[in-house]
């Protein structure tokens, strides 16, 4: 190819935005505008403009998923904001202590007000944490023990719902992202006939195959893995004033290209939480991945700092457990 550089530059400039735009409407909009073969079209253009022009390839291309770099191992990444973990509850009369605790706290004990709080699945995978800087992912790291874990950040940017580079001119210039990666049923059981069908080992589970994708040397191994997530919180956040509200960030977190639940929900007092899980708890059998329950969060911020932390587990937050599944 012997096109002059600078044309060269803006087709690849044109042809990364429009695969951008294409994996934001697949992976956060659920609203594909295109069929993967053409994605995958315009995907093989860039790769022989990038490979004709090497000095325009950039660690944000989406064709620059899978380094080659092998490690031996992983470094350990102290969180800035520690992973917290959450409280359980296995039934309607706990939930209705929890929400009598959260009233107390907040000195709305015998108040008539019902408190919003948003319910949020809660996916059976592994808890990462991404750190963009400028919108640049610069870095993805396991939970570990809360405060610090492992750096996974060659195996993270192989997962194509991660974008590599926010979107919009608002972004702040730290922004760490908490959330789930999954292995949706369809691919952990396609995955799984074919390791058993190449005589390799199989995963006992969808959590355990996210788990260990994530902590393999190779992340060429990972980036075969049919791995996604979802974001569902924050770590350390500079130069952005917060809005007042979780319902607020994930909306933001959405515009910035990262994928978000679309099951999540605003809803109002203990009534409003059982509903949710009563509803989800039938869908539970449909949908395209594990939950073990339903995480009800107290929606406004300031209320959170009010109540802040007992041991490792938020007092603004708990996990609604559904019945252990019996016959696996
Ligand atoms: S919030 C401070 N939201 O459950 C709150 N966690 O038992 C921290 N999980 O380590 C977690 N879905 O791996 C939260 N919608 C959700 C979740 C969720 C799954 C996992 C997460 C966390 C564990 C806590």
């Amino acid at each position: 190819m012997n096109e002059p550089l600078t044309e060269a530059a803006e087709q690849i400039a044109r042809l990364r935005r429009e695969l951008d735009e294409h994996n934001y409407r697949y992976y956060v909009l659920d609203d594909p505008q295109i069929p993967d073969a053409d994605y995958d079209r315009l995907f093989r253009q860039l790769q022989a403009l990038e490979s004709a022009h090497p000095d325009l390839v950039t660690a944000d291309s989406p064709t620059q998923r899978v380094g080659a770099e092998l490690s031996s191992q992983f470094a350990s990444v102290q969180h800035a904001v520690p992973m917290l973990s959450l409280s359980n509850c296995f039934d309607e009369q706990e939930l209705r202590d929890f929400d009598g605790r959260v009233r107390k706290g907040l000195d709305l004990g015998d108040s008539a007000q019902c408190l919003d709080y948003v319910a949020e699945p809660k996916l059976d995978g592994a808890a990462v944490s991404v750190r963009y800087e400028h919108g640049m992912l610069v870095r993805a790291a396991t939970r570990g023990d809360g405060q610090s874990g492992e750096d996974i950040t060659a195996n993270v940017r192989t997962i194509r719902a991660v974008p590599l580079r926010l979107r919009g001119d608002d972004v702040p210039p730290v922004l760490e992202v908490r959330g789930e990666v999954y292995m949706p049923l369809q691919g952990f059981a396609d995955f799984n006939r074919r390791a058993e069908q190449a005589g390799e080992k199989t995963f006992v589970n969808p959590r355990n195959a996210a788990a260990g994708s994530l902590r393999q040397l190779d992340p060429t191994l990972t980036a075969a893995r049919p791995l996604a997530v979802f974001f569902y919180g924050w770590g350390e956040i500079q130069g952005w004033q917060l809005p007042a509200t979780h319902a607020e960030i994930l909306k933001r977190f959405k515009d910035w290209g990262l994928p978000v639940n679309p099951l999540i929900k605003k809803v109002q007092g203990v009534e409003g939480c059982l509903a949710y899980y009563a509803e989800m708890a039938q869908q539970r059998p449909t949908l395209p991945y594990e939950i073990d329950g339903i995480v009800y969060k107290l929606n406004r911020l300031d209320w959170r700092e009010t109540l802040g932390f007992v041991s490792r587990a938020p007092r603004w937050a708990i996990a609604h457990k559904f019945p252990a599944e019996e016959a696996m």
